[in-house]
C-alpha cells in the first residue's frame, strides 16, 4: 500500500490548477566528475535507485532476444546496461553517451564485472547516423531523454530510434514525466534525501523539472515509432512514462530466478519502493511479468 503522503501527492495532481513550466536541466550532458561521481555512487546496484533499476531491467529482459544487437541511448555509468548485460549474455549490447566522463565510469564498471557483451561508443542520440537503416534488433533507454534541450530534440531521437529500429524491434524507454506541481515535484526529489548524497538529491530535483509531458511523449511515439509499441505511465499521475513494445522473449526461467535472487536481496524500504514502482505501473496497464508474475 503506497504511504499516505503518495496517495496525497496524487490527489494534488489531479485536483490542482498549477502547469509547472519545464526547465533545461543545468548539465544537458553530464560532464562535471563531481555531478557524475555522486550519480554512478547512487545508482550502483545497491545504491538509492536499486529497485528503479531492478525494475527496469526486468523490463527490457523482455523485449530483447539472443543474437540481438541492442542500443542502450545515454548508457551513463553503465550501471542499468552491464545488469541487463550479465543476465542476457548471448546478446550484444552498445551503450551510447556524449559524456567522456560517463563513458569512462562506465568502461571501468563493464571490465570490473567481466562483461565481452557490452561495447561503449561516444554519440549523441539525436543524431545516429553511424547506423543504418532498419540495423538493430532492440532499442533501450532509462532516465535520459530529459536530459535533450526541447521537443525538437526529443523529436529528433524518436525519429533516429524509428529509423534504426528493425520492424517488430523490441523498445523500452522510459524516463519521468513532467508533475503539474512544483510541490509535487519537490516532494519526489526530497522523498529519500537522508538516504543519497545531496547533488544526488539536486540532479533529481533538476531531473523531474525538466521531464517532458506525457502527451509530448505520445504525440511524438505516434509520428515516428512503430504502431506496435504502447505508452504506459504510472496511473493517475505521469511521474514515469515508458514507451514499450510487445514482449518479445518467452521469459527464459534463469533469468527469472536471477531477477527473483536480486529482488530478494533487497533491503526491504527498496523492496516497498519496487512494489509501489510495480503497480503504479500496473495500474496504468504495465505488467512486470517477470518481478511479479
Ligand atoms: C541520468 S543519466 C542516465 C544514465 C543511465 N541510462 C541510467 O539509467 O542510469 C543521463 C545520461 O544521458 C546522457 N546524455 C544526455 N544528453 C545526451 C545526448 N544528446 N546524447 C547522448 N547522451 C546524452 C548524459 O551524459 C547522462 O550520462
Amino acid at each position: 500500500m503506497p504511504s499516505v503522503s503518495v496517495l496525497l501527492t496524487v490527489l494534488r495532481e489531479l485536483t490542482t490548477n498549477e502547469r509547472s513550466p519545464r526547465v533545461n536541466e543545468p548539465d544537458l550532458v553530464m560532464d562535471d566528475p563531481e555531478k557524475v561521481a555522486a550519480y554512478t555512487r547512487a545508482g550502483r546496484e545497491d545504491g538509492v535507485m536499486a529497485p528503479v533499476y531492478l525494475y527496469h531491467c526486468a523490463q527490457i529482459c523482455e523485449v530483447i532476444r539472443p543474437g540481438d544487437t541492442v542500443i542502450d541511448l545515454g548508457c551513463g555509468p553503465a550501471t542499468q546496461l552491464a545488469m541487463v548485460a550479465r543476465l542476457n549474455p548471448e546478446t550484444q549490447f552498445i551503450g551510447l553517451d556524449l559524456s567522456r566522463e560517463m563513458l569512462q565510469r562506465a568502461q571501468s564498471h563493464v571490465e570490473e564485472q567481466d562483461l565481452n557483451n557490452v561495447e561503449l561508443r561516444q554519440a549523441d542520440i539525436t543524431d545516429l547516423a553511424f547506423l543504418q537503416e532498419n540495423s538493430v534488433e532492440a532499442v533501450i533507454s532509462t532516465m535520459v531523454l530529459h536530459h535533450l534541450p526541447n521537443v525538437d530534440a526529443l523529436g529528433k531521437t524518436f525519429a533516429e530510434i524509428g529509423r534504426v529500429l528493425k520492424p517488430y524491434g523490441g523498445l523500452y524507454l522510459v524516463d519521468f514525466g513532467h508533475l503539474r506541481s512544483e510541490k509535487s515535484i519537490n516532494y519526489f526529489a526530497y522523498q529519500y534525501v537522508d538516504r543519497q548524497p545531496e547533488l544526488f538529491t539536486l540532479d533529481y530535483l533538476y531531473s523531474l523539472r525538466a521531464a517532458f509531458q506525457r502527451d509530448e511523449f505520445k504525440r511524438l511515439a505516434e509520428k515516428y515509432l512503430s504502431g506496435h509499441t504502447r505508452i504506459y505511465s504510472t496511473f493517475l499521475m505521469p511521474f514515469m512514462v515508458a514507451i514499450k513494445s510487445p514482449p518479445r522473449a518467452n521469459g527464459d526461467p534463469q533469468v527469472r530466478e536471477r531477477l527473483a535472487h536480486i529482488k530478494s536481496r533487497l533491503p526491504d524500504y527498496h523492496k516497498t519502493d519496487l512494489l509501489d514502482l510495480c503497480t503504479f505501473f500496473r495500474l496504468g496497464g504495465l505488467k512486470s511479468a517477470l518481478l511479479f508474475p
